[in-house]
């Protein structure tokens, strides 16, 4: 079954409902939105990823991602982002991430997403990302993109047999640009 949308207390955010998937492997996953308290899974998640996942995801060197900056992820506004966390029911440990953010005064958003080095292949990008693009669909966004470094052709790949298309970004050399038109999707069931 599809993800389904309610509102909040205020009668404003949409808010996805809970997704449980079973990874190749067999392992049991809750998809769900991003909370504040997640802040504290976040070290412990960050520690089992490489320096070269965290430059495909954020573009940039890092050798660690700063408090600073999980204090950003965490706290984004459900009025114009969303965000959802991938978690192994069996431990409770962060598998992964994906985020949507509007663009300022678009009907599309933009996507990042992030797995758990040693998890990756196993299959969640792609339920994390189908996820996302199913809450997407119910939000009634009209595209969802993303930048890829053009290096990274899993991501490339994946997006293309997810239906994006591909085309190279104006503005960043070495940079993709992929984008996904959602009117042109049937209603995805989210996995
Ligand atoms: C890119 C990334 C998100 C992919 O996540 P992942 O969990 O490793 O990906 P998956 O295992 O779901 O999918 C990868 C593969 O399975 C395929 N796949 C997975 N599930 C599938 C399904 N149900 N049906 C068809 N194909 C599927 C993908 O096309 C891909 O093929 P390959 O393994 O033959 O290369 C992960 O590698 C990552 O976090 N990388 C670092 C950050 C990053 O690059 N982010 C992207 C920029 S924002």
């Amino acid at each position: 079954m599809g993800p389904r949308l309610r509102e909040d207390d205020s009668g404003e955010t949409l808010v996805l409902l809970e997704s449980h998937v079973t990874l190749r492997d067999g392992e049991k996953v809750l998809i769900r939105p991003l909370k504040l308290e997640d802040a504290a899974l976040y070290p412990d998640f960050l520690a089992e990823v490489t320096a070269d996942d965290l430059r495909l995801r954020f573009f940039a060197p890092m050798r660690e991602v700063s408090y600073d900056l999980i204090d950003k992820l965490i706290h984004y506004d459900p009025k114009y982002a969303m965000a959802f966390i991938a978690i192994a029911e069996a431990s409770g440990r962060m598998l992964g991430v994906v985020r949507l953010h509007d663009d300022p005064g678009g009907d599309g958003g933009e996507f990042a997403i992030l797995v758990r080095s040693q998890l990756k292949g196993h299959g969640l990008g792609w339920l994390m990302m189908k996820h996302m693009i199913a809450y997407a669909q119910e939000k009634g966004l009209q595209t969802v993109h993303g930048q890829v470094l053009a290096e990274n052709t899993t991501m490339l790949q994946m997006c293309t047999e997810l239906g994006f298309y591909v085309t190279d970004d104006p503005g960043e050399r070495g940079v993709k640009v992929v984008t996904l038109p959602l009117h042109e999707l049937p209603a995805l069931a989210a996995h």
